[in-house]
């Protein structure tokens, strides 16, 4: 076992084993004809077989019952609102959207059935491209779990602490925390607090990982010891479960008879994480400008042309801004990747007001955007002494793809209507007389 610390294993992409029963964990031979206590061996990849070793990504599961023990899946019974591209009812748009925060629930209602998604890219067969889904809910999963078939997902608490019980043990996150859940692997969400908000961006595209360093060298952003696996721990519960699991865009449910978190050790690199945020080194300018927002890459998915993600997910945090003679916030951009934001806490420094923790907005590729009026003339006209933004954690799911908004995002009334209002009544810059064409 390495680096264990307390109840976790530290380090992202390293191969961890743990065991809950001691024994349990076979020694040299991933599958021995008789594995100590009876239990199953299973082997589940998250990459191809054959994916070359630095990028390859398995894990062993020994666990009282195999997987494969259950029932056919069944269309999921209740109506949802999840949605992966290809989706007749997405379309994607040039127009700059921002949405007020999801509603909670009046009515009990758990992570699964209060996940709704917000916008979908790519092509889920293909695997490519994301699906921006975000939750609200107010009770526990009761006898049931959840596993995507589709890809892993990133859950971003907003609000509301959360006990996620996996396959592989358990991981509780708070708002400022993030999970991150194989594909395929079961869990299930538990809510430590009365209500639950959160985002969720759903890879469909080749496994997070961390951005290389470059120049900033072997430190700095999110350093790989602050990422946590939880050790194995298991249920030996015989009641009837359902297993919920996502594929294809759709919901499928099947029952089984007992608790599907009955893992007693496992080996490899496919584990649940969970990172926390504030512990991300801030790294920004000492002189002048500010780098682009890439500097604030807590994770990538990468596609197939180098430095062009198919999802980025990226934080901006609090942080000293020093910068002489700078425009501060962001500034104005046309960019030719699609950006998703949400908002965790606090306010987000290119906005004076309708961007609300827990909201969302949409600038998809070529749109152009940057700083509302009033943010403008505040940096323009501001004396620059050293200033610490503070109390504030915004994020953004960028991608080489366009993002498509659900039919159900353009027709909530969280769909705010006057947002482009925020880019209305800048002056016109003066020139000297003269020169026109
Ligand atoms: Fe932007």
């Amino acid at each position: 076992m390495d680096y264990l610390t307390g109840d976790y294993l530290t380090g992202f992409g390293n191969h961890h084993a743990s065991e809950a029963v001691a024994g349990a964990l076979p020694v040299g031979r991933n599958s021995p004809q008789r594995v100590p206590y009876g239990l199953y061996a299973e082997q589940l990849s998250a990459t191809a077989f054959t994916v070359p070793r630095a990028d390859n990504r398995r894990s062993w599961l020994y666990r009282m019952r195999p997987s494969a023990m259950h029932a056919p899946f069944l269309p999921y019974a209740k109506a949802s609102l999840l949605r992966s591209a290809p989706d007749a009812d997405a379309v994607a748009s040039p127009n700059r959207l921002r949405w007020n925060p999801l509603d909670l629930p009046a009515d009990p209602v758990d992570f699964i059935d209060g996940l709704v998604t917000y916008a979908v890219n790519g092509d889920v067969a293909a695997g490519i491209g994301c699906s921006v889904h975000v939750y609200a809910a107010n009770r526990s999963m009761v006898d049931r779990a959840f596993f995507s078939a589709d890809g892993e997902w990133l859950i971003v608490p907003q609000q509301g602490r959360l006990r996620i019980v996996t396959e592989m043990g358990v991981l509780p996150v708070a708002p400022l925390q993030i999970a991150l859940i194989p594909r395929g692997v079961r869990f299930r969400v538990e809510l430590l607090d009365d209500d639950a908000r959160g985002y969720v961006c759903e890879n469909h595209g080749s496994p997070f990982r961390l951005p290389d360093l470059g120049p900033i060298g072997s430190n700095g952003l999110a350093n790989v010891r602050d990422f946590e696996a939880p050790v194995a721990a298991y249920e030996d519960v015989e009641r009837p479960h359902e297993l919920v699991q996502k594929y294809q865009g759709q919901l499928w449910s099947t029952m089984l008879d007992h608790s599907p978190f009955d893992v007693i050790a496992w080996h490899g690199n496919v584990v649940p994480y969970r990172y926390d945020l504030t512990r991300f080194n801030t790294i920004g300018t000492v002189s002048f400008d500010h780098p682009d927002p890439s500097i604030f890459t807590v994770l990538t998915s990468p596609s197939d042309s180098a430095g062009t993600a198919n999802i980025d997910f990226v934080i901006f945090p609090p942080r000293w801004m020093v910068a002489e003679d700078t425009f501060r916030p962001p500034w104005f951009h046309r960019n030719v990747m699609s950006e998703f934001m949400g908002l965790i806490t606090g306010q987000y420094d290119a906005k004076a007001g309708g961007f609300a923790p827990g909201g969302a907005s949409l600038h998809n590729m070529m749109s152009a955007h940057g700083p509302d009026v009033a943010s403008h003339d505040g940096a323009v006209a501001a004396a620059l002494q050293p200033h610490k933004i503070e109390e504030t954690m915004a994020f953004m799911f960028e991608s080489r793809l366009p993002f498509a908004p659900t039919g159900w995002a353009m027709k909530t009334p969280l769909l705010q209507g006057d947002y482009d209002a925020c880019w209305t009544g800048f002056r016109k810059a003066q020139l000297p007389p003269g020169d026109a064409a």
